[in-house]
């Protein structure tokens, strides 16, 4: 018996994943982290090794879906709340102003996870869905026995960490700067050179509020640093020394570069074919049973990170998220809890041009 919310219920938070083949016996066991200039890769539970990773400017979660999909994922959505809960709150504990999350799940997962995710600061941005097609299901359901309509997609929802300053969200700060200043809120129109775009937009106090482009923030914290109450200087400084320059500015929100001719319905079929990791001991099998497509987790981590940027993948599986992100030049830290699977997905990185 466990609690969900003070009631009873007596389902059990985990048990066997389904349509497990293979174990640790058929899989060469390797070293507990394997770790390249890019990758960080280890074997274990990703709880006990978010402190010793680098801060994330994405986090890729795909991990318990309330479907028995592993060992350890729960039987229904009921308990993905408990199960997600410690995680959230550490990824929370090492986000940056501009951290994104990606959280991967059902419509039902996400829908029970989300309360939790909104709880310790993540904003929901969008919800982007994977319409795997009817080749999904290519005539294997009865719905008369199922009574609705077959399942052929997963969720991916983007959140962005809602990053705050002296316990002020952005809009707050900007707003409460300003107002430090003694200057009237229409003098930030003469700041930024503007007819009334300012007032409107950047000190908005409501949903019409806009983040100020850096150009224009530079403006406003140069306007304000001259004309500003004298005592109250420097304004719009987070170390009560220097005001913020544009660039530091710039990486107070999330990354976002849309790819050309995206939309948030992504159709792409389930993954098969070579890409798709074999059971060792059935090569008619998959090794497990999420494994997600390189494509996908390239578009998401490439849409809100650059270069040399932190990935982390907390549920690694077969460390899908970690080699897109290095096939990319990022810099990754996954774990994965499943000596197993930890095998297998390593494996992935060994033959890598990369490394060599
Ligand atoms: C949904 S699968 C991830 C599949 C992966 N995205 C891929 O493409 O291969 C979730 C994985 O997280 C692992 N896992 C669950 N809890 C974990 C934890 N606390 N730390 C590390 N791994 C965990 C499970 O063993 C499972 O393999």
């Amino acid at each position: 018996m466990v609690s969900l919310q003070n009631k009873k219920i007596n389902v059990p938070t985990s048990t066997v994943g389904r349509k497990r083949n293979f174990n640790e016996k058929n899989v060469l066991i390797k070293d507990k982290s394997f770790v390249k200039p890019n990758v960080h890769l280890f074997c274990g539970n990703s709880l006990e090794l978010y402190k010793k990773w680098e801060k994330p400017t994405v986090i890729v979660s795909d991990g318990g879906y309330g479907i028995l999909g592993f060992q350890g994922d729960t039987v229904n959505h009921l308990h993905l709340p408990e199960w997600y809960e410690q995680h959230i709150i550490q990824w929370s504990k090492f986000a940056q102003p501009n951290t994104s999350l990606w959280f991967w799940n059902s419509e039902i997962g996400w829908a029970s996870v989300h309360p939790i995710l909104e709880k310790y600061g993540w904003e929901y941005i969008n919800c982007n869905i994977w319409n795997k097609g009817l080749g999904h299901i290519a005539g294997n359901i009865n719905t008369t026995k199922i009574r609705r309509f077959p399942v052929v997609s997963e969720l991916c929802v983007q959140y962005a960490y809602k990053f705050k300053i002296n316990n002020q969200t952005l809009q707050e700060w900007l707003i409460n700067e300003w107002k430090r200043t003694g200057l009237p809120f229409k003098r930030a129109n003469d700041a930024c050179g503007v007819k009334d775009v300012a007032t409107r937009k950047y000190f908005d106090s409501g949903h019409l509020w806009y983040f100020p482009p850096t150009e224009m923030f530079e403006k406003l914290v140069g306007y304000a640093n001259q004309y500003g109450k004298e005592e109250g200087k420097p304004y719009f400084s987070i170390d009560g020394h220097i005001p913020l320059s544009a660039q530091e500015w710039s990486n107070m929100r999330y990354k976002f570069h849309c790819l050309h001719g995206f939309t948030n319905v992504w159709e792409r079929s389930a993954l098969r074919g070579k890409e798709r990791i074999k059971s060792p001991v059935d090569e008619n099998k998959c090794a497990h049973l999420n494994q997600k497509p390189l494509d996908l987790m390239r578009l998401i981590i490439e849409a809100s990170s650059d270069i040399n940027d932190i990935i982390w993948e907390p549920f690694g599986g077969l460390f899908s998220a970690s080699l897109a992100a290095v096939l990319i030049n990022r810099k990754a830290y996954a774990a994965e809890i499943d000596p197993a699977y930890y095998s297998l997905g390593t494996s992935r990185f060994e033959n890598l041009s990369l490394f060599n």
